[in-house]
């Protein structure tokens, strides 16, 4: 994608303020692909996501449904899960347990946040605008408490000699007070047997790590308040879009669920029965078919925002330096030339070729499918969504069987999302 030759990525000053100057998103240069590669080390690493997150997804997805009353409406059911998951993910924050209230109240405050990246930024009182920077503020100040509690608990580790908790907010400290203590030991190492002025200059010294420890605190509330908003928000919209247009689609619907009561069949056999990172990756085809195909037709993400950095010519036109470009994902999802019956919800298309007269993807297909972006700024939680996707879609099929509601509808503006939140009746299985 040429990032940082001929394009950088480039949000308006709106967006950026809700985003934080800290987001990911926003990194650029060395900066950004440091951060980059340590997110996509943690959150998207096949090891991390077996050993690690792939547990918790299945058992904070199982809590959930099991809550669940006869009516819901899925978007604010799976909104739920994604956000629980990924404070979870980052934080080890338990919203099975004590941490269940603490977990709701930020979710409200993001639910108003989220609202301002859709409305016009104007920062008169009690604007949708105002609300989402005022919920900024409050959200930014409830990491940083638990990122306080963090710290101090990692100085009782250390003396303590306990186990260190293993997420997202860990390895961001690990990566900064590593950092600091150089550092200061290297400063400690000069004031030996120093005079007066040198006295003076660790002082100095010694204030500058304090700011620079109260910036990195900063950094640390940014990284995790952007993560938690592209965790979320986007994984839940696919999960429910995905039984929409299963629910749509009775012969895909069956299909799927056959997959996964092969999957819970098997699992009745062995000693705790409970569903492993192996079922995921080997044993879930279909499903993977699923979500490619609810990705290709309902993004949340239907495009992404660039600035050129000097003249670009493309296929005979010219883009000025300094234009701001929106590579539109959706409008090569839905073209018919790359994509046979473009708007139609055709999860078959995926299937991989067994023998040689079955159709398969094509590399075409292939090639011009790019849900999760690319180059230097492919989405780092892609595996991750993938895996959630597919555990709560196993759960889904195997627990209930559900009917619409009401009548909802689609629609993509001003975001992905049915009109109605996608009310539906539930029926448990025996
Ligand atoms: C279905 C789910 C998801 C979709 C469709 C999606 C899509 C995308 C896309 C298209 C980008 C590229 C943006 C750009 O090029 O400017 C992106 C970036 C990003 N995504 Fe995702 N995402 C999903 C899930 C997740 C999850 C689960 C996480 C985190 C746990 C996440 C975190 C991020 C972050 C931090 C970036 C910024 C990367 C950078 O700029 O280097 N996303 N995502």
């Amino acid at each position: 994608m040429n990032e940082g030759k001929l394009f950088e990525c480039s949000y308006t000053s709106s967006i950026s303020n809700l985003l934080g100057r800290k987001s990911l998103l926003l990194l650029k240069g060395n900066l950004h692909k440091r951060m980059h590669s340590l997110t996509k080390n943690f959150i998207s690493n096949s090891t991390n996501v077996r050993d690690h997150l792939f547990f918790d997804i299945n058992r904070i997805i199982r809590f959930n449904l099991d809550s669940w009353s006869n009516r819901v409406h899925l978007l604010d059911q799976t909104k739920k899960i994604t956000f629980e998951l990924i404070v979870k993910q980052l934080m080890s924050i338990d919203p099975t347990g004590v941490d269940q209230q603490w977990t709701e109240s930020l979710r409200k405050h993001y639910l108003i946040l989220i609202d301002g990246f859709f409305s016009v930024p104007i920062l008169f009182l009690f604007t949708p605008y105002y609300n989402a920077i005022h919920a900024r503020k409050k959200v930014a100040g409830e990491i940083r408490v638990k990122v306080r509690e963090r710290k101090r608990e990692m100085m009782m580790i250390m003396t303590e000699r306990k186990e260190e908790k293993k997420d997202m907010l860990g390895m961001l400290l690990d990566v900064m007070v590593g950092k600091r203590e150089d550092e200061c030991s290297n400063n400690n190492t000069k004031s030996v047997g120093v005079n007066d002025s040198e006295d003076q200059l660790v002082v100095e010294k010694k204030v500058v790590l304090l700011e620079e420890e109260a910036e990195e605190e900063e950094e640390i509330v940014d990284f995790l308040l952007s993560l938690i908003l592209g965790g979320y928000e986007t994984t839940s919209t696919i999960m429910t879009l995905a039984v929409k247009f299963l629910t749509e689609t009775p012969l895909a619907l069956a299909q799927l669920k056959e997959e996964h009561e092969k999957i819970k069949n098997a699992k009745k056999e062995e000693k705790d029965g409970q569903l492993e990172w192996s079922d995921y990756k080997y044993n879930m085809p279909f499903t993977q078919c699923v979500i490619n195909e609810t990705l290709r037709i309902a993004n949340i993400v239907s495009g992404v925002f660039r600035r050129a950095m000097t003249d670009v010519s493309i296929k005979g036109y010219t883009i000025p330096k300094g234009c701001k470009v929106f590579t539109s994902f959706r409008a090569v999802h839905l073209n018919q030339e790359h994509f046979k019956e473009a708007t139609s919800f055709n999860p078959w298309r995926w299937q991989q070729k067994k023998d040689a007269d079955q159709v398969g993807p094509s590399k075409m297909m292939l090639n011009v499918f790019t849900p999760f972006g690319g180059g230097p700024r492919l989405c780092p939680g892609y595996e991750l969504a993938r895996v959630e996707i597919s555990v709560f879609l196993h759960h889904l099929v195997t627990t209930f069987s559900w009917a619409p509601a009401e009548e909802d509808k689609l629609v993509f503006f001003p975001t992905t999302r049915t009109l109605k939140r996608y009310p539906i009746h539930l029926q448990r299985l025996m």
